[in-house]
């Protein structure tokens, strides 16, 4: 191996001449591999020394020490301009603008039912009732025997209740919220002042004015010396509350097995105020002439209902009432077909934004 000066001059030449013309810390890399690895000419230099006599060993020595010295220099110089550079590179490409506008996201919109029954609970809440709760998937006893609906109740028929089977785990999707009355006076002391605001299953027909899956809300008074009187004024402060001081409401006879006296609470109608009564020349097709709507159903506790939780029904009574949230979202927000409520429209949530508040 040529170990002169020229020569080793050479190898430095070609090194420097790689590493400067190296673009990246990659290529820089594969250059260090060439110049100054294992197989490097200067490296193979330096293990020729040991071969030279020992006259010439020294000479050559200092040659091909300062010639790495000068490699390793060149080499480190322009790995930290490389990196320099690269660095620079990297944060001019990834630079983010902070001031551009950002490509929005359609937000979602709360639900006008979910924004109706928390508005309806707050209401409760605000007199100091409490918020109750039970499963949809329900014991057929919870659903129907506590609340004195007999086995032979049409209620019971299988075309409106949803069975889930076997049919042996008498387990069904809860028909109302009224079993959370059963479940409340099972669990809790008493007083309870409770309402229960949620979900509820039936087989019926998909159209504009029923959904098999609905909402409703359920309230349960039980205290000594609850009467009807007290049921009046708890349905008109509600009514109140969600209409206007404005509304009248009624309260009408009626048949629940879990209530006893009971009745279907009216509001008056919205849209004709009752003038469509006895005048064939005004219809109104949302009271259909009659001057007063369906709100829901109320009534005193019926005793057999408190007897079955074991609550003495000579010191404690209540009073009891369910509303349909759909129904409700119709009267109050002009809401005409129950089928927007579950297509999942956002336009449909967007339109009564704020409505249910
Ligand atoms: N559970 C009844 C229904 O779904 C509504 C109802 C009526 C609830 C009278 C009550 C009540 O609490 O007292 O049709």
């Amino acid at each position: 191996m040529d170990l002169s000066q020229d020569a080793i001059n050479q190898v430095v030449q070609e090194a420097l001449a790689a590493f400067a013309s190296a673009g990246s810390t990659v290529e820089l890399k594969a250059a260090r591999a060439a110049h100054l690895g294992d197989k490097a000419p200067i490296v193979l230099a330096n293990k020729a020394l040991g071969a030279l006599p020992k006259e010439e060993r020294k000479a050559a020595g200092q040659v091909i020490g300062k010639a790495r010295g000068q490699l390793n220099q060149a080499y480190a110089a322009r790995e930290s301009e490389l990196k320099a550079v690269e660095l620079e590179q990297a944060l001019k490409a990834e630079r983010v603008d902070v001031t551009l506008p950002v490509a929005k996201q359609p937000v979602g919109a709360q639900h006008p039912i979910t924004g109706l029954m928390d508005l309806m609970s707050d209401i409760f809440v605000s007199m100091g009732w409490e918020i109750a709760e039970g499963p949809e998937l329900e014991a057929e006893w919870m659903n129907f025997d506590a609340l004195n609906i007999g086995p032979d109740h049409p209620a019971r028929a299988t075309s409106d209740t949803l069975f889930v089977e076997p049919l042996s785990n008498h387990l069904l999707m809860r028909t109302h919220t009224s079993p959370v009355q059963i479940r409340t006076l099972l669990d809790r002391e008493l007083p309870v002042y409770i309402v229960c605001p949620g979900q509820t299953y039936r087989a019926d027909e998909f159209d504009s004015t029923h959904v098999p899956v609905f909402h409703q809300i359920e309230g349960l008074a039980v205290d000594k010396g609850i009467s009807l009187s007290n049921l009046l004024g708890t349905l008109d402060q509600f009514a109140k509350a969600m209409f206007g001081d404005a509304i009248s409401t009624r309260i009408r006879p009626h048949f629940f097995p879990f209530t006893e006296p009971s009745a279907e609470v009216d509001l008056r109608c919205f849209v004709c105020h009752g003038e469509s009564v006895g005048n064939p020349e005004r219809p109104c097709k949302t009271c259909k002439s009659e001057g007063w709507i369906e709100w829901g159903g109320c009534g005193v506790v019926n005793p057999r209902v408190l007897a079955a939780c074991g609550i003495d029904t000579d010191v404690y009574s209540g009073f009891a009432f369910g509303m349909g949230i759909e129904r409700t979202l119709m009267f109050r927000n002009n809401a005409a077909d129950m089928r927007d409520m579950v297509e999942g429209d956002i336009r449909f949530s967007r339109s009564l934004k704020g409505a249910a508040r």
